[in-house]
């Protein structure tokens, strides 16, 4: 189990109620692999650390985008540069990797996995998000290590309007992907598993559930798998689409 105690470089409101932490963290940037999470202390005051996703590894900084949801990630808001942080990871199995170009398809917050593999793989991505300013800094942020970056918006203020699912099957037939990498809402993780499954392309999903030890021993993570009960913190959080939602 690796415990860190990483310098805040910044922590900056990017859109309404989304962040970028970025970590002075080189050591936990080594170790860690696309699809991986953080449990983050906020405070001595939350006995439970929160899960946040591995978004960036570049230059041996660590970077985590979250959205203030609640109490937890509102205090950890008001975090600032120059304060350190105790973070426990890299957690969880990751990505696999694939040869050939894969496509990464991702909404809202589900979005920061999907740049680290980015980072990490060869890849187009397909962005979904509610409006505009959901959207436009995971355009800037992909930008410099993706092909083609394909977008919607649930309320049409920035390109396709519409969700990833309806500018999908176009972007499938335009060009053949080794793979397909996805993470956001279930409903429609299993939109685009369900069109990986008809044009046989492997695909990959990536879990969220409620946590507590993050490392595999308090079971409340657990789901149903077609292989039996699997924990979404140990054995996840990335799964064959097959395994879930065949
Ligand atoms: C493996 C994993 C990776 C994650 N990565 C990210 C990420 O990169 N960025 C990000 O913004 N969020 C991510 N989350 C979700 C994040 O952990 C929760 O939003 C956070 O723990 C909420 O803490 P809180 O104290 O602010 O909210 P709480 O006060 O605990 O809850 C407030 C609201 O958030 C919801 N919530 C709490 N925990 C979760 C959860 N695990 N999944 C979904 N909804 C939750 C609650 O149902 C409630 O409606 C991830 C979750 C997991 C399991
Ligand atoms: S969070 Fe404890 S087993 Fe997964």
């Amino acid at each position: 189990m690796n415990i860190f105690n990483a310098k805040i470089l910044s922590n900056e409101e990017v859109a309404e109620k989304i962040f970028r932490l970025t970590l002075d963290a080189p050591e936990l940037a080594k170790i860690s692999r696309a699809g991986q999470f953080v449990q983050v202390k906020i405070s001595d005051e939350f006995t439970l650390r929160r899960p946040l996703g591995i978004a960036s590894t570049a230059g041996g900084k660590v970077k985590i985008f979250y959205r203030a949801v609640g109490r937890g990630t509102e205090k950890l808001s008001a975090r600032r540069a120059g304060e350190s942080l105790n973070i426990l990871g890299a957690l969880g199995n990751g990505y696999s990797a694939y040869d050939g170009k894969i496509l990464l398809v991702g909404g809202g917050m589900g979005l920061a996995p999907l740049l680290c593999a980015a980072e990490q793989f060869s890849a187009d991505v397909l962005i979904g998000g509610r409006t505009r300013d959901e959207v436009t800094f995971w355009q800037e942020e992909f930008r410099p290590h993706v092909g083609k970056i394909f977008i919607t918006t649930d309320d049409g203020s920035y390109a396709k309007k519409g969700f990833v699912i309806d500018l999908l099957p176009e972007v499938l037939s335009a060009e053949n992907y080794s793979a397909i990498l996805t993470c956001g809402p279930e409903i429609m993780m299993r939109g685009v598993a369900k069109f990986a499954f008809e044009k046989n392309i492997p695909c990959e999903v990536s879990f969220e559930k409620r946590m507590a030890c993050g490392l595999g021993a308090c079971l409340s993570c657990s789901i149903d798998t077609v292989n039996g009960r699997k924990k979404v913190c140990k054995d996840g959080p990335i799964f064959d689409a097959k395994e879930v939602f065949a």
